[in-house]
């Protein structure tokens, strides 16, 4: 791998860094220290620092005077989980844990701007963007809604994450949709509570509650393209609360993801259709209310030509695959590619036995790939602003 010499010889502190930082997880809106942490040390290696977008977010800048500008984004929140690792940078805060990597993302962001700052071995402006509440609370479209790419220009935006299953030394990316979609629901059905003895006297909302769900896995087999994917899952039922009473009502709740607008569209419609109409039929009332979440993360191919191209010069063209399958994930950097050409990437985490997937109590990013994805955003930084893309 042809890691940067300089960030090389930073890799120790580059670690101490992430690891200090998965020790003191925050979550959405809350990365004060992190937030803090990055401010400090941008300021120390000569970047112009703005903060307050989405409350903690914080853009550095780095100029040479004329020429393209490039965005370069990492999230830098945690997740509401329990972390069950017992290495000593385990995070200090109960029900708060990194298991989503965003402390990695963070520092080898850190460790490019460092490097960019010192040698200024580029030409034209770079803006890398730190930004709060990637899980599940928008904050790349609260950053984007306080002004971002008004106040700070760019011409494209990239981003990475790192991907558990993949080897570490590997890229993935694809052209066009990447990840998917994510709207949740709501659902409430409404019957008539009655004596468990006594069905016939109430609307049972357990019974019109199992047929829902087993109606709503017919949308994806029935009513969606079987060339496009989709999924529907019901993740949360919630009814009753004794053994020989019908309840007068049951909540539902769950998500849609898919990679395609009118999909989405599509899967709206026919949820509140199954929902309405199978409680119709069995005399109960039901209703949805969708939240919208994430748009898909749709990449650019002329962005994904520059990625590969990059990353293969640093780990070798057998270790990028640049047609690699989407993942039903979702993520909230797709409202920046929505409004600037560019490119996710994943990084690999690592694989085989023992590999730990992103939302897992056992999770850990891997420090082995800090200087990688350090030296990737700066030869991406560099690439683009030789010979941009859009
Ligand atoms: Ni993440």
């Amino acid at each position: 791998m042809n890691i940067i010499p300089e960030i090389a010889a930073n890799r120790d502190k580059l670690i101490a860094l992430r690891r200090d930082i998965h020790a003191h997880p925050e979550l959405a809106y809350e990365e004060e220290r992190t937030a803090n942490l990055v401010a400090e040390c941008l300021t120390e290696w000569g970047l112009e620092v703005h903060r307050g977008l989405a409350t903690t977010g914080v853009v550095g800048t780095l100029s040479t005077g004329d020429g393209p500008a490039i965005g370069l984004r990492a999230d830098m929140d945690a997740l509401p989980l329990q972390e069950t690792n017992v290495f000593s940078h385990r995070s200090r805060y109960d029900g708060k844990m990194h298991a989503c990597g965003h402390d990695g993302h963070t520092v080898m962001l850190l460790g490019a701007a460092r490097f960019l700052a010192e040698s200024e071995e580029f030409a034209g402006t770079i803006r890398f963007i730190f930004q709060p509440a990637e899980e599940a609370a928008g904050g790349a479209k609260v950053m984007m809604d306080d002004g971002l790419f008004k106040l700070f220009p760019v011409e494209a935006v990239f981003g990475m994450h790192n991907w558990p299953g993949l080897d570490v030394g590997r890229f993935a990316m694809r052209p066009g949709a990447m990840m998917a979609s994510l709207d949740c629901f709501d659902i409430v059905i409404e019957g008539r509570g009655a004596h468990g003895a006594l069905p016939h006297q109430g609307v049972d909302p357990v019974h019109a509650a199992a047929q829902v769900v087993t109606a709503l896995q017919s949308i994806v087999s029935r009513n969606i393209d079987p060339l496009h994917a989709a999924v529907v899952s019901v993740t949360r039922i919630h009814g009753g609360d004794a053994y020989n009473i019908i309840p007068d009502q049951v909540l539902l709740g769950g998500g849609i993801r898919c990679f395609d607008r009118e999909v989405r569209e599509l899967l709206k419609v026919r949820v509140a259709e199954v929902v309405e109409g199978v409680c119709i039929g069995l005399g109960a009332r039901g209703a949805v209310e969708f939240v919208s979440g994430y748009p898909a993360v749709v990449n650019r191919p002329a962005a994904v030509g520059l990625a590969a191209d990059v990353a293969a010069a640093i780990v070798g063209t057998e270790n990028v695959d640049a047609q690699s399958d989407p993942v039903l994930f979702s993520e909230d950097f797709a409202y920046m590619l929505e409004a600037k050409p560019g490119c996710n990437v994943l990084i690999g985490n690592g694989a085989g036995d023992g590999t730990c997937m992103i939302h897992n109590p056992g999770y850990d990013f891997n420090d082995d790939v800090v200087t990688l994805g350090a030296t990737y955003w700066v030869k991406l930084a560099q690439a683009f602003l030789r010979d941009p893309v859009s």
